[in-house]
């Protein structure tokens, strides 16, 4: 399985995705603001990976902060969960692990502040292999739903590159095709950070599914020709009513996908699903710089001057969505009510 992140002694290893497709190097982040840093500038990215990567920034802060009573550890918790919280705004996994890894904190409190630290490193190796699990169980749930021949597309990468391992969209993927459909993936290219061709393609590539990398603007033309059955994607953010953020992009092929009598389904883990956010309208969406837009690959590829936008995320209307595929099952509209039924059953792995 590739390595996206994982914990070592030394510090948080990622293999570099600002690399890929054309370079696999890894690079170890040794302080959590380099973790951190890791995290705003993309070398780790995927709502579930920022997750556990910020859970094991802040084990590795507090593993080698100064101090030898809880008040001082508690001050540094506060200071490091500042820091995190601000690497990459829409991911609400990023929110929820903050708020896991300063639970547990509370909970071990009492005890003396070597095991408050080692407590801290063993709760975010839990959530490492928490993802992971989670995605297979995504895998076995979701599977069913694609087609077994024809085309499935994609939009960013929602795979083992944005999570621990396995991949949500591409967990689903995976899954079937290791039952046996013999499906092609269509990747969008993803514009403007080129999830999709880069990372996707890779991705599949390495597992041999045949994969198609298409721009983006093509996917409508696709659809029209019937070269697609289904598209999966993943969610950075997905409200209480199951409108969904995730890459930008997204909401234009779940229209086109509605347009086209195509089942448009979201994959993602439940900490992906915020209770506390009503609808898409609420979610923040992170702007990211313009210089993604106004070059590719070093070069400028637009005119001095001309104005840039660049949100990262668009919001997906529940009324788009198929179905939203999770570890603890396949929910439907409405999605309210179906949310709230699956929010008490056990999470998947713990
Ligand atoms: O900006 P990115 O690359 O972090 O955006 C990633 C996505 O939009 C993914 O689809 C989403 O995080 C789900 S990853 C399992």
């Amino acid at each position: 399985m590739i390595k996206t992140l994982e914990w070592t002694d030394d510090g948080v290893r990622f293999i570099d995705q600002r690399k890929l497709p054309t370079e696999e190097t890894y690079v170890t982040a040794t302080t959590y603001e380099e973790v951190a840093e890791a995290i705003r500038n993309m070398t780790v990215r995927g709502a579930p990976a920022i997750g556990v990567t910020a859970a094991m920034g802040i084990a590795l802060g507090m593993r080698d902060a100064d101090g030898d009573h809880v008040s001082e550890l508690r001050r540094r918790l506060d200071e490091i969960c500042e820091e995190m919280s601000e690497t990459r705004p829409t991911a609400v996994n990023l929110f929820w692990a903050i708020k896991r890894m300063r639970d547990k904190f509370d909970q071990l409190s009492d005890l003396p502040v070597a095991q408050i630290r080692q407590g801290l490193v063993q709760e975010a190796q839990r959530m490492y292999v928490e993802d992971i699990a989670a995605n297979e169980a995504m895998g076995r749930h979701g599977a069913t739903l694609l087609p077994s021949s024809g085309g499935v597309l994609t939009h960013c990468n929602a795979g083992a590159l944005a999570t621990c391992g396995y991949g949500t969209a591409l967990g689903v993927i995976r899954a079937a095709y290791e039952s046996g459909k013999k499906f092609q993936v269509f990747a969008d290219e993803t514009r403007p950070f080129l999830q999709g061709s880069r990372l996707t393609a890779w991705e599949l590539m390495k597992d041999g599914i045949p994969t198609t990398v298409i721009s983006d603007n093509m996917s409508g033309a696709m659809m029209k020709q019937g070269k697609i059955g289904a598209v999966v994607v993943g969610a950075d953010r997905i409200a209480a009513n199951g409108d969904v953020a995730n890459k930008i992009g997204t909401y234009s092929v779940a229209v086109l996908a509605k347009e086209h009598g195509i089942p448009f389904y979201v994959a993602a883990p439940f900490s992906t699903i915020d209770l506390d956010t009503p609808d898409g309208s609420k979610i923040p969406i992170e702007q990211r710089s313009t210089r993604e837009v106004t070059h590719f690959a070093g070069k400028q590829i637009t005119p001095d001057g001309v104005k840039i936008e660049n949100p990262a995320f668009d919001v997906t209307p529940a009324r788009y969505v198929t179905a939203i595929i999770t570890e603890r099952g396949v929910l439907k509209a409405p999605y309210e009510e179906a949310i709230r039924r699956l929010a008490d059953v056990a999470p998947v792995g713990r």
